[in-house]
């Protein structure tokens, strides 16, 4: 069976580093593992639109910008295919056929549903659209017959509702979809980078991001205004490492060759812990420490962001062609899913023909 990798994100902002950690090294890591016949990334302006209806300009913007995040994080177009969700409308019809093997109350018991809804404050104004993301997002999955989505532990209940659905499918028409796997980091800091404020997840709406696209000078006041352990006051004062977002994002970023260039006087990230929990090491020193990870991490995606910043028309000929070949693969399971489906009215050359 090939192996074929289907991901995406909308594009409502800029990609932020929770993303980075959470799914984008994973997803560079695969391409260029060689061990995915085909990938396709997807920039999910259809899903952004479920609930931002009335700010179609804030989509058309974020599309350059995620596009842009993707080549600085080493997406290569030349092993990946970046396309645009709308421009391949066999995915909206494909989500209409799956609407059917789904039930609302289903889809009310979608945690990440559920918690989005909480979040909008959409309580009783939940968009339609937005409440079929789920199966409109199993349309993304299959039309591309992906095996493989490198996603954040978010979309975990979405890869569950998916996968329900191919089942459905396969039951009710005959075997015709692909189940698809989701595939997480493996370092579990990853899984879910807090905010700066030490809020649960970093957010553009609670204003605690780290951007891929922010300069030197602007991640280094954001860390330095960090969140740390709000009980460790004086230098001396013994630390907790546990849910301090500093030692978070170093368990997140840190690699042990940072150590001997940045911090020649502790070994390893278990002694600086160790030092920390004890007390007598400030959170000044660690966030420094964490800068000069961070910044070291961010330097070849900066420097890749400007040089395609400088190369925009050929970005443009990169999403064309992505969308050309993502329509081409939709298409020929839209023809698989109407075949097996029985609504494939003048195959055969006769109408109705057997
Ligand atoms: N829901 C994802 C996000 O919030 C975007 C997305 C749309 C997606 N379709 C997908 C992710 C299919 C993985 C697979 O960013």
């Amino acid at each position: 069976m090939k192996q074929i990798i289907l991901t995406g994100d909308r594009p409502t902002g800029r990609l932020h580093v929770g993303h980075y950690v959470g799914s984008l090294m994973e997803r560079v890591a695969l391409q260029n593992s060689g061990k995915y016949d085909e990938i396709y990334i997807m920039i999910a302006d259809a899903q952004a639109l479920t609930d931002n209806a009335e700010h179609p300009e804030k989509v058309r913007q974020n599309i350059k910008q995620v596009a842009l995040d993707y080549l600085s994080c080493g997406i290569d177009p030349e092993k990946s295919n970046i396309f645009i969700q709308s421009r391949v409308p066999e995915l909206t019809e494909l989500s209409f056929y799956y609407m059917n093997l789904v039930t609302v109350s289903r889809v009310q018991r979608n945690p990440t549903v559920k918690a989005e809804i909480q979040q909008k404050g959409f309580e009783t104004s939940v968009p339609l659209g937005f409440f079929c993301y789920p199966v409109s997002q199993a349309a993304d999955i299959t039309a591309f017959r992906a095996t493989a989505v490198p996603a954040g532990e978010d979309q975990m209940p979405m890869l569950e509702q998916c996968k329900e659905i191919v089942h459905k499918f396969n039951e009710v028409y005959g075997e015709t979809l692909t189940e698809p796997q989701i595939v997480l980091p493996s370092n579990k800091a990853c899984l879910r980078l807090p905010g700066l404020d030490g809020k649960a997840k970093m957010s553009k709406s609670l204003g605690n991001c780290i951007y891929l696209s922010d300069d030197e000078e602007t991640v280094r006041k954001k860390i330095m205004s960090m969140f740390t352990d709000p009980t460790h006051l004086k230098v001396s004062d013994p630390g907790h490492v546990e849910g301090n977002p500093v030692f978070i994002y170093l368990d997140a970023f840190c690699k042990p060759e940072y150590f001997p260039e940045f911090l020649p006087e502790y070994q390893s990230l278990d002694e600086l812990k160790a030092h920390y929990t004890k007390g007598g090491l400030g959170d000044i020193k660690v966030k420094k420490f964490l800068n000069s990870v961070l910044q070291a991490e961010l330097a070849p995606v900066r420097e890749r962001r400007q040089a395609w910043e400088k190369r925009l028309p050929e970005l443009t000929d990169i999403l064309k062609e992505g969308c050309r070949v993502a329509r081409e693969k939709a298409e020929s399971t839209l023809a698989d899913v109407r075949k097996a489906m029985r609504i494939d009215y003048f195959e055969n050359g006769a109408l109705l023909g057997e």
